[in-house]
């Protein structure tokens, strides 16, 4: 496995690899990996000759007062478990170089980066988009590869790719999670051990939402107040929004929700910010 480092190697390799006739896979990361970013690196391999992940913690997706400093890192780590899984080159580039001083431009995607997070984290979208777009232009991928995870960062992606003729194929990979039910974020590490309990209820409140929809309820208030009733279980936990929503628009669905629902779920356990996501109907997402 390669690491590259400089934008103009990276886009140079991109360049003689498409000129070969090679299918580019690409997995944009924050690194400090988790089982569920090598999910992503496995699947872009299934579609793809060459599997590229970047390594890059954003800044400009971080607001003043998040948690940029103390955003977990460790390269020589993420470099074996990106091997073992399949990567085949590490994109690293600095910050420097990404934004050079007199950066000026940006790719905003509108309507649905204003809904639910980007409520909460008004300028989030804007620095993923733009650095997506950095990205994209440098690896020219034919295939990106994003997490349900992030489900309205992987629905504003795929948008963003559209509306911008970018000719990419946006995969998304079903959420992993921990054996008790907790989806897989680097940023868990930051919870204590009894906040890490705590912080069970956001993948409760959704199954408690599965079960009921599963038995036949439909009606939105009600799966709303049955997510809501399991998150404020407990004190530590601070609700920032549950939201109901169709999981292409991320408008809300009021009335009864129909057979593809995203329910969409953000919270604080102690300083630790948490989502997590399901979509009703769906039989391919995990429990
Ligand atoms: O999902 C993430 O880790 C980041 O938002 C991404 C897509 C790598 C952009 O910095």
């Amino acid at each position: 496995m390669t690491v590259i480092e400089s934008i103009i190697t990276m886009q140079k390799e991109a360049e003689a690899l498409r000129s070969a006739g090679r299918r580019i896979g690409f997995v944009p990361t924050m690194g400090y990996l988790h089982e569920g970013h090598l999910d992503l690196i496995r699947l872009a391999r299934k579609h793809a000759d060459v599997v590229v992940m970047s390594i890059f913690v954003n800044p400009t997706q971080f607001a003043a007062g998040e948690d940029l400093e103390r955003y977990p890192r460790n390269f020589e780590r993420d470099r074996t478990l990106a091997a073992e899984a399949g990567c085949d080159i590490i994109f690293a580039p600095s910050a420097g170089e990404m934004y050079p001083a007199d950066d000026s431009s940006w790719i905003s995607v509108e309507e649905l980066g204003s809904a639910l997070e980007g409520a909460f984290r008004p300028t989030h979208f804007r620095g993923v988009t733009t650095v997506v777009g950095k990205l994209f232009n440098i690896v020219r991928p034919h295939y990106a590869v994003f997490g349900q995870k992030d489900a309205q960062q992987a629905a504003i992606i795929r948008r963003m790719t559209r509306d911008l003729h970018f000719g990419i194929d946006i995969l998304v990979a079903p959420i992993r999670r921990e054996i008790d039910g907790l989806a897989m974020s680097s940023r868990n590490t930051y919870l204590s051990d009894q906040e890490r309990k705590e912080a069970l209820a956001l993948s409760r409140s959704l199954r408690t939402a599965e079960t009921l929809f599963a038995q036949g309820e439909r009606r939105s208030h009600a799966l709303y107040r049955a997510v809501e009733e399991e998150l404020t279980r407990s004190e530590t936990v601070q609700v920032d929004y549950i939201g109901i929503v169709d999981p292409d628009s991320f408008l809300p669905i009021e009335g009864d929700v129909g057979p593809r629902t995203l329910i969409a779920v953000a919270a604080r356990v102690g300083s630790t910010r948490l989502i997590d996501n399901t979509i009703l109907g769906d039989e391919a997402t995990p429990s």
